[in-house]
């Protein structure tokens, strides 16, 4: 293949990465490699994520939290130094978001998590798999995704449904509001 192929191929190489770099999120690189894979051998999620237990947004461990751990300077990995570093200069670590929904929608944690008792990988993906963190949502949820859920409802699991629940277990599936008003505020 000669001059005008080659061309005509770097051509279309050229307009395939710019339509996947326009329509492709962002990646997000964070300030340090965080890995949640080490630190849920020890912790509960809910150990750093301390207020999805109780209110709408989960948050992230504050310095005073990584510190209880990761306080003696010497022997550390390249990362942990990082850490040191915005610690020494009396700074939080500028974690940036990954997970974000549109500011026309309302969500609570503390609804889904204590109320509702969802397990926070079925809407975060196997988030205590990871070596780093996430470049992107491992799961987004999409309107559709909300609603589903919500029409499913809550009550017997649909196994014991099949199993035929016994009677005390067997209270009536309750179906949760899908009125646009209930996300949108
Ligand atoms: C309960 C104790 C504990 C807490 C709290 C904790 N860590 Fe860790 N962290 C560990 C342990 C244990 C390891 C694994 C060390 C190893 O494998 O050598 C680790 C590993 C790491 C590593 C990887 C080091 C490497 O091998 O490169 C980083 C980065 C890190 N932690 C950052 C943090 C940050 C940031 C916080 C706060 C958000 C935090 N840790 C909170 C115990 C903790
Ligand atoms: C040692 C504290 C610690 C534990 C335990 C922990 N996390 Fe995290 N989490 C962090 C830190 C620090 C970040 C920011 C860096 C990153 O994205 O990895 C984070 C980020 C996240 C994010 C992305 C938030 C965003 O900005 O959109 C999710 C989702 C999350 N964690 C879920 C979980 C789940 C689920 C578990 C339990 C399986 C868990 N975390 C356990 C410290 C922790
Ligand atoms: C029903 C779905 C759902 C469940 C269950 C859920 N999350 Fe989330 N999470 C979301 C959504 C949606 C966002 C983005 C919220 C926004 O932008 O207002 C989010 C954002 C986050 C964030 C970043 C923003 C923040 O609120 O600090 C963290 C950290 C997080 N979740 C951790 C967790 C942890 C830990 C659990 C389990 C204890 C959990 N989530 C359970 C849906 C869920
Ligand atoms: C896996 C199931 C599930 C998913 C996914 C889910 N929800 Fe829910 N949601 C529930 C349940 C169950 C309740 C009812 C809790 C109760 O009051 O018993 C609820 C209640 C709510 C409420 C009303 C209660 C309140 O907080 O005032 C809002 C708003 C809500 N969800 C928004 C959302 C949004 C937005 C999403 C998608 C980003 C979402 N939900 C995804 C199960 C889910
Ligand atoms: C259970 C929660 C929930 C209910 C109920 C709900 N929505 Fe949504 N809606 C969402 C979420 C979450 C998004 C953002 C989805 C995303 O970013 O992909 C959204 C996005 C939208 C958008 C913006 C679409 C876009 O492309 O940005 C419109 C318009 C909308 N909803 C209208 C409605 C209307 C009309 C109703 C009632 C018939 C409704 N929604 C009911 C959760 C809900």
């Amino acid at each position: 293949m000669r001059g005008p192929g080659v061309v005509a191929l770097i051509a279309l190489g050229l307009l395939a990465w710019g339509a996947w770099y326009l329509l492709a999120e962002p990646a997000i690189s964070q300030p340090i490699q965080f890995p949640h894979k080490k630190h849920v051998e020890l912790l509960e999620c809910t150990d750093c994520h301390t207020r999805a237990t109780k209110g709408p947004v989960a948050g992230r461990p504050s310095m005073e939290t990584c510190l209880s751990c990761h306080s003696s300077g010497e022997g550390n990995s390249v990362e942990e130094k990082k850490l040191l570093a915005f610690a020494e200069r009396g700074l939080e670590v500028p974690w940036k978001r990954v997970w974000r929904l549109p500011s026309h929608v309302f969500f609570s944690h503390r609804t889904h998590v204590v109320v509702a008792k969802v397990k926070c990988q079925s809407c975060h993906g196997p988030m205590e798999t990871l070596d780093r963190p996430p470049a992107r949502p491992l799961k987004t949820l999409s309107m559709n995704d909300c609603i589903a859920c919500h029409e499913k409802g809550v009550g017997p699991s649909e196994e014991d449904e099949q199993k035929g629940a016994k009677p005390v277990e067997a209270v009536a599936r309750r179906r949760i509001s899908t009125d646009c008003n209930v996300c949108h505020r």
